[in-house]
């Protein structure tokens, strides 16, 4: 169990409340979850920033999987990076809409380029890169 450090933090009282009010709306019951909650989601922002760390997070598509060839081209591109895809989720939500959750694993850099040719192809309606957590161990 590693040793917990408490520390104060002054505040102007209206941002204070802000943030009691934002995070309350969040179904936070203390402060101390939200403020470890956003020092980890800086943390994972900073690594993934850095470039070469390795990363995991999901990339959400939403495609009509009758408009072109964006089927072919969406498996062929993940064929290419069959070593940093781990898994894909794939729901037919009616008789033309698809959405796909690819799960990633691999360096910071090769996640960013992987997003950007699946999200940029065209017939991909809404493309999202969300990098989860760094493979590190977060406390
Ligand atoms: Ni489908």
């Amino acid at each position: 169990m590693e040793k917990l450090v408490r520390f104060g933090v002054s505040m102007n009282e209206r941002l204070i409340e802000q943030f009691d009010a934002a995070i309350g709306r969040r179904g936070y019951t203390n402060r101390s979850e939200a403020v470890r909650d956003l020092v980890r989601s800086y943390l994972v922002e900073q690594e993934w920033q850095q470039g070469d760390g390795e990363v995991a997070g999901t990339i959400t598509l939403v495609y009509d999987h009758h408009a072109g060839p964006v089927n072919r081209e969406l498996m062929a591109i993940q064929h290419d990076y069959h070593h940093i895809v781990v898994s894909t989720l794939h729901v037919h939500q009616d008789a033309h809409q698809c959405l796909e959750v690819i799960v990633l694993r691999g360096p910071a850099h090769m996640v960013q380029t992987v997003a950007d040719r699946l999200i940029s192809l065209r017939g991909v309606k809404v493309g999202r890169l969300i990098v989860a957590s760094t493979c590190e161990p977060l406390s």
